[in-house]
């Protein structure tokens, strides 16, 4: 077996692949990740501390997951879909009663959504209460930010695409507080519905906004957030206590007394 596994790894075809052969050492595992266009996102080691659920509890991970699934079935939605009126509202009624799955295509879409709006809320709330918005991550958490108010965009401008009751009132009530902006606001208005009423103009911008230019936006965005988390020093991790070695017998037990934990033990902090 060992052999076989030699000889596969040593081969033309393997090596083109993967040209450093397993990360077996310290050098190889660097090599891979280096070498690689998508590992070299990765960091080549990583703290065990900094993975532990508990740290983030995966909630980007996850809003970024909702995103992977929102993407997938807006897909085939837009093969069903055509944002013209009446047929947007008809497409929608064929969905949900004629399309095989089209239902569960349509209800998968909009749930998703509504988890993603959440995971993405306490996502910021649990990186606010362990303090990662601090420096060096400030400029992180303003793409965080901005990363929400698109999610909450994406939700927003989708809404409008059914071209129902609840569709036609929201997007009336949304781009009236826009329009209520001093200055700019009626000229904002104006570009948002391409005209002064609710109609197919109206549809058509939402749906590119909808299925364009906001999901591209994020996309770009979350890359940019992801680069920045790794380039932040990865996970934010609050300090260990300084070794015996490196202050000394006479500071340690003051540097420890400092950090409020007890002499013996590093394990609270470990588990922090
Ligand atoms: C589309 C929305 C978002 C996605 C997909 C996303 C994804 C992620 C992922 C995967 C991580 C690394 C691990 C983790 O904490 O789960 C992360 C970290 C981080 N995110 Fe987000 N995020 C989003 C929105 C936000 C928002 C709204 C904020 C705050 C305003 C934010 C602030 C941060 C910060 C400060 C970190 C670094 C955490 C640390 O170093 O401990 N993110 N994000």
């Amino acid at each position: 077996m060992r052999k076989i596994a030699t000889a596969l790894t040593r081969s033309r075809v393997w090596r083109s692949v993967f040209r450093h052969g397993f990360p077996d050492s310290n050098r190889n595992r660097s090599l891979a990740i280096f070498s690689s266009f998508f590992l070299h996102f990765h960091p080549v080691k990583v703290r065990v501390r900094a993975i532990a659920f508990t740290r983030t509890f995966y909630l980007g991970g996850l809003a970024l997951a909702c995103f992977f699934i929102l993407t997938v079935t807006g897909t085939f939605l837009m093969f069903y879909y055509h944002p013209i009126v009446p047929s947007a509202y008809n497409d929608m009624k064929d969905l949900q009663f004629v399309v095989s799955y089209g239902m569960f295509l349509r209800n998968l879409h909009r749930w998703t959504s509504r988890t993603m709006i959440a995971l993405v809320f306490v996502h910021m709330a649990w990186t606010f209460m362990r303090g990662a918005y601090r420096h060096p991550r400030e400029f992180n958490w303003t793409i965080g930010v901005g990363l929400l108010v698109i999610t909450v965009l994406l939700s927003y401008t989708g809404t409008l695409l059914p071209w129902d009751q609840l569709s036609y009132w929201a997007v009336a009530v949304g781009t009236n507080i826009v329009g209520a902006i001093p200055i700019i606001g009626a000229k904002v208005k104006l570009l948002l519905l391409g005209g002064h009423e609710i109609n197919d103009n109206a549809l058509l911008r939402f749906y590119v906004l909808h299925c364009v230019v906001l999901p591209l936006t994020l996309a770009f965005g979350v890359g940019l957030h992801l680069w920045r988390v790794r380039k932040d020093g990865g996970i934010h991790l609050p300090e260990l206590p300084p070794r015996r070695d490196d202050v000394g017998d006479e500071n340690y037990a003051s540097t420890r007394a400092d950090a409020g934990s007890p002499e013996s033990s590093d394990a609270p902090h470990e588990n922090a």
